[in-house]
C-alpha cells in the first residue's frame, strides 16, 4: 500500500521516536528526521537544527505533509536544577518556535503538526479527579512546561495548519523507556511500591501511542489536545504487583518512602510519588481501539516471561 505521505519527526532519535519511525515506515509513510546531530548509521534521512543558535535546514520541509514534534530534554533524566529546568523548557518551546518561524517564511505543503505533550499538563498530584482535556492546567513545573509547549504548537493555526497535542502518559516499551528502570529492582528481587503506593500511573503501550499518532496523521477531524493513556490506569501498588507477577517475582520489601526518593532524586521524585487518573474518553470517542487497554497483557508483551 503506497500512502505517498511524508512526515518529518523531531526527536526521531529518542526512545519513542525510534519506535515511531519504524512503525510509520512499516505503514508505508516516508520518514525523515530533524536532529541536533547526524548519525552515520541512521536509516532515515536526517536534517539538522540547533534551536539555541536559531539554525534549521529548510530543506527538511520539502514535500513534508506532517511534522511530528517529539524533541525535548528528558524530564526525568537529571535533577531539576535551574539550568536543567531551562533546558527542559527551551528544548520544547524554542524548538517549536524555530519550526514556526521557518514554516512562516518558507513555501511548503505541511498540513499539520502533531506534538508530544504529557499528562503532567494537569499537574503532578494524587487526587480523586479524573482529568479531561478541557480541564485547566496544574501549577507546578511540568504543568507550566506543557502549557507553554502546547501554546507554542497552537500558534501554527495562524499558518492554517492543524494542531494536535498528545498528552502522553508513561510510555511502556521494551527498550529505553521508564519500564526498563521500573523493572530493574524487580529483577534484583528488591522491587517494591513507591511512596504510599496510592498514586496513579497513567500508562500507554508504545504500540497504542504509535497507532494514535498514525490516526492523528490520517484523520483531518482530529484537532486539539488528546490524552494518550490506556483506559486502565492503575495505582503504583497495583502496577508493582502486576510487574512482579509477570516477572515471576515476589514483593517482600516495604514501600519505598517518598522522603527517600526525594533524597535520591530531588524534586523530580514527585513524578514517581504523585499521580491522578486521566480520562481516555476523548480518544475512545474518535473510535480508536486500544490494542493494549489492560496492563497485564501490555506487560506480558513487553517483558521477558517468568523463568
Ligand atoms: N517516554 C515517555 O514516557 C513520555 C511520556 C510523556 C511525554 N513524553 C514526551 O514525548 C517526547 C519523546 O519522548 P522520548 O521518551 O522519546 O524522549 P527521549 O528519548 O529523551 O528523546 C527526545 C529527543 O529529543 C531530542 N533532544 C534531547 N535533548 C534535547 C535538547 N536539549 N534540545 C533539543 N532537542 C533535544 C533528542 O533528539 P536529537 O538528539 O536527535 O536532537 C532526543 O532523541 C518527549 O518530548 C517527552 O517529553 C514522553
Amino acid at each position: 500500500m503506497e500512502t505517498g505521505l511524508k512526515v518529518l519527526i523531531t526527536g526521531g532519535t529518542g526512545s519513542v521516536g525510534r519506535e515511531l519511525c519504524k512503525f510509520l515506515t512499516e505503514q508505508h509513510i516516508e520518514v525523515s528526521i530533524l536532529s541536533r546531530s547526524k548519525r552515520s548509521n541512521s536509516t532515515y534521512k536526517t536534517y539538522l537544527w540547533d534551536h539555541e543558535n536559531f539554525l534549521i535546514d529548510n530543506n527538511a520541509f520539502e514535500n513534508i505533509d506532517y511534522i511530528i514534534h517529539l524533541a525535548g530534554a528528558g524530564i526525568a533524566d537529571k535533577r531539576w536544577t535551574e539550568s536543567r529546568k531551562k533546558e527542559i523548557l527551551d528544548s520544547r518551546v524554542k524548538t517549536t518556535a524555530l519550526l514556526y518561524k521557518a514554516l512562516s517564511k518558507s513555501k511548503h505543503k505541511v498540513k499539520g503538526i502533531i506534538s508530544a505533550s504529557a499528562v503532567g499538563f494537569y499537574g503532578q498530584k494524587t487526587s480523586e479527579t479524573i482529568f479531561k482535556e478541557e480541564d485547566q492546567p496544574g501549577n507546578d513545573f511540568v504543568a507550566s512546561v506543557c502549557t507553554a509547549w502546547e501554546a507554542a504548537v497552537n500558534k501554527f493555526q495562524d499558518l492554517g495548519m492543524r494542531t494536535v497535542n498528545l498528552r502522553i502518559g508513561i510510555v511502556l516499551m521494551k527498550k529505553g523507556g521508564a519500564l526498563e528502570k521500573m523493572a530493574q529492582p524487580f529483577y534484583w528481587n528488591v522491587g517494591a511500591p513507591l511512596g504510599n503506593g496510592k498514586q496513579i500511573i497513567p500508562w500507554i503501550h508504545i504500540t497504542d501511542l504509535n497507532r494514535i499518532i498514525l490516526q492523528a496523521i490520517q484523520s483531518p477531524q482530529m484537532e486539539g489536545p488528546y490524552n494518550c493513556c490506556a483506559p486502565d490506569p492503575v495505582s503504583n501498588s497495583e502496577f508493582s504487583i502486576q510487574l512482579a507477577e509477570v516477572l515471576g517475582k515476589h514483593i517482600w520489601l516495604p514501600k519505598v518512602p517518598s522522603w527517600a526518593l526525594r533524597l535520591i532524586l530531588g524534586n523530580r521524585a514527585v513524578l514517581l510519588t504523585e499521580g491522578s487518573r486521566v480520562s481516555s474518553d476523548k480518544i475512545l470517542n474518535t473510535n480508536y481501539e486500544f490494542k493494549y487497554p489492560k496492563l497485564l497483557p501490555a506487560l506480558r508483551d513487553l517483558l521477558p516471561s517468568k523463568p
